[in-house]
């Protein structure tokens, strides 16, 4: 758990970069620092492993002051992935991997062990990578690798920044997918940074979206998108804030909320999605298919129903304005 108890930062004892902050990561959530550049996300992330010092206020971690632990044992225990990954390009992987454990005195078997495990965890296979350097992996890969990187020594809680900055959209989608599995296991406590909308929506338990060193609204992502504290939360998340909020719903909810239609067996080469599918991608699959459904199938591969545009527009209707209007609408 990481709380923030009235945190400000001041540099050079004129620029304000964080404003009496005040929230709480609770114990194996992700919560996603959200905001345009410059309104203090990086500042508030350094105050945490005392990278930066804090002006006023206190963080605690577990319940103790940071400025009670020592700042080397802190930033031991905290994993840390800067933007574009900051791997060391004269080591080789396995020990750019194996940094912090190096400094904890692991002896080699254990580290190898570790080694291995973690690159199972990304799908990449240790033994060829192991005697690679940074620049001979693809900038994915790299971007893998200073994740694991962070999560080498288990530290409990993690302190990212825009970990996957320097991707691009599809890769970006399959690695914070990859991310949330891996997540779902180790349940580290997450400090996230980021100024993608997508990307905190998708992977937050808890968005902080910041405007000049102050926290305009701390919540769940659904809440900012359907109840915007202020007129700059919905601005910031923009007119196409009903659509967004879809990547936070499943097949399944539309299913049970307002039922799916018949599928029409005489339409050939109809695509299928599992029910445990967002709404999203399954909206972006039906506008990238000739066909006005997309067959719905259990886990286990029977047919329940089809989806079509207008049942995810009802949908929409049903979730943004709270109102059930699927009455209409055959069972499926
Ligand atoms: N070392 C520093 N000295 C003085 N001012 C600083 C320093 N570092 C950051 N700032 C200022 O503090 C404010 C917050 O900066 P910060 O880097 O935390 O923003 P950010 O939200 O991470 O932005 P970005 O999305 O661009 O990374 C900015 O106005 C910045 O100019
Ligand atoms: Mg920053």
């Amino acid at each position: 758990m990481i709380t923030f108890d009235h945190v400000s930062k001041i540099y050079d004892g004129n620029v304000t970069a964080v404003k009496d902050v005040n929230f709480t990561v609770e114990k194996g959530d992700i919560v996603v620092l959200l905001g345009p550049s410059g309104c203090g996300k990086t500042t508030l992330l350094r105050m945490v492993n005392r990278l930066e010092s804090i002006t006023k206020g206190t963080i605690r971690i577990n319940d103790k002051s940071t400025m009670d632990l020592d700042a080397i044992e802190l930033r031991r225990n905290i994993g840390y992935v800067i933007q574009s990954n900051g791997l060391f390009p004269n080591m080789t992987i396995e020990d750019n991997v194996m940094i912090v454990p190096d400094l904890l005195g692991w002896d080699k078997q254990k580290k190898r062990k570790r080694y291995n495990e973690l690159m199972d965890l990304i799908g990449l296979d240790g033994e060829e990578y192991r005697k690679r350097y940074p620049l001979e992996l693809s900038g994915g890969q790299q971007q893998r690798i200073g994740v694991v990187r962070a999560l080498a020594a288990d530290p409990p809680v993690m302190l990212m920044d825009e970990p996957f900055g320097a991707l691009d959209p599809i890769i970006r989608e399959k690695i914070q997918d990859e991310f949330l599995q891996i997540q779902k296991e180790v349940q580290k406590t997450i400090l996230f940074v980021s100024h993608d909308i997508d990307e905190a929506v998708r992977m937050a338990d808890k968005i902080v979206l910041m405007k000049d060193g102050e926290i305009m609204q701390f919540d769940k992502p659904s809440e900012l998108l359907t109840h915007p504290s202020n007129a700059f939360v919905s601005q910031f998340f923009g007119k196409d804030r009903a659509l967004k909020s879809l990547s936070l719903h499943t097949v399944q909810e539309l299913k049970d909320n307002i039922g799916l239609v018949h599928f029409d067996e005489a339409i050939l080469d109809t695509k299928t999605i599992k029910v445990n599918q967002d709404l999203r991608n399954t909206l972006s699959m039906l506008l990238n298919q000739e066909a006005d459904q997309v067959i719905v199938e259990s886990m286990e591969g029977e047919k329940l129903g089809a989806v079509t545009i207008d049942l995810v527009q009802q949908y929409l209707h049903y979730e943004i304005k709270g109102m059930a209007s699927g009455s209409t609408v055959e069972k499926g």
